[in-house]
């Protein structure tokens, strides 16, 4: 069975291109996916305008939502109070009361954790219970069921950038070799990059590592404009294209399609 991703990263409300607001969401009610995926980083500072705009931008979008916080949902360190007792309060107040949300269908197990941490600057952890989390989820699934997890911060860094990837991320790749993961989807980088995981192999497939550009943020990298990702997942193939903003013609446009095959399901 198809099933039909938007993955969304890094808005960074309060930081935002307005201009993309509309276009975005009209572009993402003309895929009409089965589910929306959001990597972190709702916000630019963590406040509670910048949380209720994310709210009323996630509002118009269709299909299924699952949303996990980023570094830059957690308020900063000028704020000791509310960054170290009061964290997550407002990610919980105004997008979800769980940080960690889930779902398993007939279709698509769906898990997404958070690698955000208050007493972490900006990099990204994994923790025991949240591996066992993700095991729990994917074993849980029915056979065929498209596997996606979502989280922040990158588990695998591309060979081609610098960076590190997230605290125990290796561990807990190994600890879900044998899960049949399809899809592992971060941001955080805020470049959009698709490719087979170079440290996780399961058994007889591979998980395809995704990362999303920043679809609304003024803060981009590398030169490369705002963009989001469209996942096609089928019983033997996941497409990744990238929908890439185009200033000129102020509108999304298919920039990119990667092609895998899908060995599980
Ligand atoms: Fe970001
Ligand atoms: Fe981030």
């Amino acid at each position: 069975m198809t099933r039909t991703i938007v993955h969304l990263s890094d808005l960074h409300f309060g930081r935002i291109e307005t201009a993309i607001l509309d276009p975005l969401a009209a572009a993402i009610e003309g895929i009409a996916p089965d589910l929306v995926a959001v990597s972190g980083d709702l916000t630019q500072r963590a406040r509670s305008r910048e949380f209720q705009q994310a709210r009323a931008f996630l509002d118009r979008l269709p299909g299924r939502l699952i949303v996990v916080p980023g570094n830059h949902d957690v308020p900063a360190i000028g704020n000791p109070y509310m960054r170290f007792f009061a964290g997550w309060q407002r990610f919980q107040t105004w997008i979800h009361p769980e940080l960690e949300q889930s779902f398993v269908d007939e279709g698509m197990a769906v898990i997404g954790i958070n690698t955000a941490r208050a007493l972490a600057w900006k990099g990204g952890r994994i923790n025991r219970k949240q591996m066992e989390d993700v095991r729990a989820c994917f074993h849980g699934a029915p056979d065929g069921a498209v596997k996606v997890l979502v989280v922040h911060h990158p588990l695998d860094i591309p060979h081609v950038w610098p960076g590190v990837s997230a605290t125990r991320a290796r561990a807990a790749l190994r600890h879900w070799e044998d899960c049949g993961v399809d899809l592992i989807l971060a941001g955080h980088e805020h470049r959009a990059f698709a490719g087979g995981a170079e440290k996780l192999r399961l058994g007889n497939h591979d998980a395809v590592i995704v990362q999303a550009g920043t679809a609304t943020s003024t803060r981009v990298r590398g030169g490369e404009p705002n963009s989001f990702n469209v996942l096609r997942v089928e019983a033997g193939e996941i497409r990744v294209g990238r929908m890439t903003w185009d200033v000129e013609a102020g509108e999304f446009e298919k920039t990119h399609e990667e092609r895998f095959v899908r060995r599980c399901g």
